[in-house]
């Protein structure tokens, strides 16, 4: 019965634009161009995906029959693939119960979970889901207390893998977000309510889950509020800071029990001081290119900061990823892991709580499908496939 199920899924939705395309229809207009937005003209969005389309690697034969092992070691953990899931803010928003959903599907694929400061739940909740397999992000508080007590929960909580995302400076505009009719301090208006009635799978889903809250930073408010993920939203950029700097990382590093990766680099000369201070290594990543229109492609900016810190310390790949090939793309332009972001939120759109099992499936045999077609037996091997940037 369960395989059938699967095996309809495989057949409706077997690349995630087919899950994107469902997911636009069940995800309320404002939600949606939160999470597949950029900002500005948006050309960043464009030219992040199309850096993966220049990226040729060349097949070998005649290697045998053989079953490509996706397994991955990554910073001591043992992982059944070399992906996982990137930190994404209100997360619950985007679909109802997303954060529970996703962690528990990840302990079950054997990868990485990744919670962020701003999701709708807290490391209490997720942490104990999942597992060994859980990541936590952090958005550096203005407040040390609260900084310095946020850590020690995520600690208590059995994160050991620390992101420390340092690529939001300031807000961005997000001029489509905008238009959809989100304001800040939000405010439930016709056009939004139309919005969310339009979308009933989405409406059971709060009814189910509850209305998304910011449960991690919700303690910390004087007055925390009962459904308003948007007026947290104006709390949460009053409340974090968005530019810390390189010796408060070297603080949270010599302080943190466990391994910390610093998400958002660009520049080999930033990945440089970022291992310095003592990271075990960087995310290179431009925000899914929901920032800053002026980015670079984080494909495009891998070669150089492998090159300048690879031999010393983990690199780690998102932005764009949006299939096994592309994750083949970047492991073999030298990343050792790799994180999708929006893709995993199309999946839970599309096809609700089954969308996470079904992406993660579909991840594992794209990828198992672009080794066969290489010729690489092991993750360690993709790292070695002869690249043309075309
Ligand atoms: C809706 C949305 C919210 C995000 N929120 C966060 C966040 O809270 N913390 C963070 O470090 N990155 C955040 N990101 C960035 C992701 O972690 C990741 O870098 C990005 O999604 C990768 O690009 P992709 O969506 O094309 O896979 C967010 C991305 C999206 C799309």
């Amino acid at each position: 019965m369960r395989r059938a199920r699967q095996r309809k899924l495989d057949l409706r939705f077997p690349r995630v634009s087919y899950l994107a395309a469902r997911a636009q229809r069940r995800i309320p207009h404002f939600a949606w161009v939160y999470l597949d937005g950029g900002t500005g003209d948006e050309g960043a969005l464009a030219t992040t995906r199309a850096a993966f389309d220049d990226v040729e690697m060349f097949p070998r034969f005649m290697r045998g029959p053989f079953r490509p092992d996706l397994s991955s070691t990554f910073l001591g953990v043992d992982y059944a693939a070399p992906f996982g899931t990137a930190p994404v803010g209100m997360q619950g928003l985007i679909w109802p119960g997303a954060e529970r959903i996703l962690a528990r599907a990840a302990a079950d694929h054997g990868v990485p979970y990744s919670l962020s400061t701003s999701a709708c739940q807290d490391t209490e909740t997720i942490g104990p889901i999942a597992g060994d397999f859980g990541w936590f992000q952090l958005y550096v508080p203005r407040d040390p207390v609260v900084a310095d007590d946020i850590l020690r929960r995520a600690q208590e909580g059995g994160f050991r893998t620390l992101l420390f995302t340092v690529d939001v400076p300031i807000d961005a505009r997000r001029e489509r977000m905008r238009r959809a009719g989100l304001r800040v301090p939000f405010r439930l208006t016709p056009t939004l309510m139309a919005q969310i009635l339009a979308r009933p799978a989405w409406l059971a889903g709060v009814a189910r889950h509850g209305a998304p809250r910011f449960r991690m930073m919700e303690p910390y408010w004087k007055r925390a509020s009962a459904f308003s993920p948007f007026t947290a939203v104006k709390r949460a950029s009053e409340w974090s800071v968005g530019s810390p700097d390189w010796d408060y990382l070297a603080r949270v590093c010599d302080n943190w029990p466990g391994q910390v990766l610093v998400k958002g680099l660009l520049h080999p000369e930033d990945a440089d001081l970022a291992v310095e201070a003592g990271a075990a290594g960087v995310v290179v990543s431009n925000h899914g290119a929901r920032l800053f229109d002026g980015a670079p492609p984080a494909l495009d900016a891998l070669p150089a900061i492998v090159e300048r810190i690879g031999k010393r310390a983990a690199v780690v790949l998102d932005s764009g990823v949006r299939g096994g090939l592309d994750i083949a793309r970047a492991l073999a332009l030298g990343a050792d892991f790799v994180l999708l972001g929006r893709a995993f939120m199309y999946a839970l759109g599309a096809l609700g709580a089954r969308g996470a099992d079904h992406l993660m499936r579909l991840l594992k045999d794209d990828l198992s499908n672009v080794m066969g077609q290489l010729g690489c037996r092991t993750v360690a091997e993709l790292r070695h496939v002869a690249v043309r940037r075309r």
